[in-house]
């Protein structure tokens, strides 16, 4: 096969056979096809397309282009939740505890920050000593024992999207849909899931702007998943402003923390509710969404959620005092309130504004390997239809120092419309696929 020939074959239209498919992910991982024509083939197929059969087999070439975790004698069955990456979404810190605690096993691996969205491995990293590397054997042992683990990718799990990921990035490639797709899958197939909850984002945080562009990546994602024999739901949710009103790393652990204690804001609860139910139907804890709903309802109140929260911190290292008295973090300088210059309706937000604004601050990375504060971000006041009277908090900033404060202070205010006029709040969620 020679790879010049993939590289015709779709810049002309045509589709790609699975023993292609299967030469390119190969070559690429072990290094034999060199990048200048895997970036070629990218743009072809983000330019072409892909169907169904070509990105099942494009899925399942990635995932098996490192180890497959065979979790049957650990956990019987492992459901897994991918979110496609929003501001303010500390859904995993929440969700995973209740669903354990619930008696569903939850082995997660998680993402850094990219861009304006934030990562869950960031944010669990703000707890001093908690271990986001665990080796496949430390992650199976602890799945076994505690029922819940929440760490990074294995570097030998699906290889080849690490590499292709970053090719990605700096080729113009990443807005594919078959690329995403497969991207997302082949880390989950890897990492053992027997079912999959798809946390969807649309809106101005999140990579799919339009609801229509959301769609057609959760229906696809949910197709490749039925094609590869797991069971897949996808939700499709609002990301016009930030989930919850924390945005930073440690700012956001804290409020993780108030749910699990049964209080925090009220869309990031009924969010995380949701979540954590569509779960354990996936998972077969529960026959209907409205009986898993009481089943989340229960692990909270009944502070169930909260121990298992609290077991996760220590099997990894963590220092659970931090987590069982929060006023121990770290806080930085300048916390300061922004008041409202006038009475009005909050109308529009651009969530990925606030995102880039906690970046600034120093809470996420401008380039890879940055450093981050893990004291900084903004905490918001108002959701889009509160309406809101001069003087009264917009948002309460979080700085290390006085310059990034002002250019984040400038930066959320241009992030933020308002109205005279009533309007309707955000819903949660938009659709719900199966
Ligand atoms: N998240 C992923 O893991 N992969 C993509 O391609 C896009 C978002």
């Amino acid at each position: 096969m020679r790879m010049v020939e993939l590289i015709e074959k779709k810049r002309d239209g045509k589709m790609l056979t699975t023993e292609e498919i299967r030469y390119f992910i190969q070559g690429y991982t072990d290094g034999t096809i060199p990048d200048y024509q895997a970036a070629a083939l990218l743009m072809a197929i983000t330019l072409r397309g892909m169907d169904d059969r070509e990105t099942g087999d494009m899925t399942l070439a990635m995932a098996y282009s490192g180890e497959v975790l065979d979790l049957q004698n650990v956990a019987p069955f492992v459901v897994d939740k991918h979110s496609t990456g929003g501001v303010g979404d500390k859904v995993s810190l929440v969700v995973a505890p209740i669903v354990a605690a619930c008696g569903l096993p939850v082995g997660k691996m998680s993402g850094r920050g990219l861009g304006f969205s934030g990562g869950t491995l960031d944010k669990l990293e703000s707890v001093p000593g908690y271990r986001t590397d665990l080796s496949v054997a430390e992650f199976k042992a602890q799945l076994a024992q505690t029922g819940i683990v929440l760490t990074g990718q294995s570097a030998n799990l699906a290889p080849a999207d690490g590499k292709l990921y970053a090719l990605r990035d700096v080729t113009g490639t990443v807005p594919s849909m078959p690329l995403i797709t497969s991207s997302i899958m082949s880390k989950k197939i890897a990492a053992g899931a027997n079912a999959i909850l798809l946390d969807v984002k649309v809106g101005s945080g999140a990579f799919m702007r339009t609801l229509e562009s959301a769609r057609a990546l959760a229906e696809g994602m949910v197709r490749i998943g039925h094609t590869l024999e797991r069971t897949v739901t996808a939700l499709i949710s609002d990301m016009n402003q930030p989930l919850g009103n924390a945005v930073g790393n440690i700012l956001e652990v804290r409020e993780a923390i108030d749910v699990l204690h049964g209080h925090g804001p009220q869309d990031f609860v009924d969010h995380c509710i949701t979540v954590a139910a569509e779960m354990l139907c996936l998972g077969g804890r529960a026959e209907t969404l409205e009986g898993g709903v009481s089943q989340v309802t229960e692990a909270i109140t009944s502070g169930r959620a909260w121990e298992k929260f609290r077991q996760l911190i220590s099997a990894q290292g963590g220092d659970v005092r931090y987590v069982d008295e929060p006023e121990r973090f770290a806080q930085v300088p300048l916390v300061e309130p922004i008041p409202a210059s006038q009475r009005a309706y909050l109308a529009e937000v651009r969530a990925d504004e606030i995102g880039m604004a906690v970046v600034g601050l120093g809470g996420g990375r401008e380039k890879k390997g940055d450093a981050l504060d893990h004291r900084v971000g903004i905490v918001m006041h108002c959701k889009v239809g509160d309406l809101i009277e001069a003087g009264a908090p917009l948002f309460t900033i979080h700085a290390a120092d006085a310059a990034n404060r002002d250019e984040a202070v400038r930066r959320v205010l241009r992030a933020l419309t308002f109205s005279p006029d009533p309007l309707e709040p955000l819903p949660l969620f938009y659709a719900r696929i199966v």
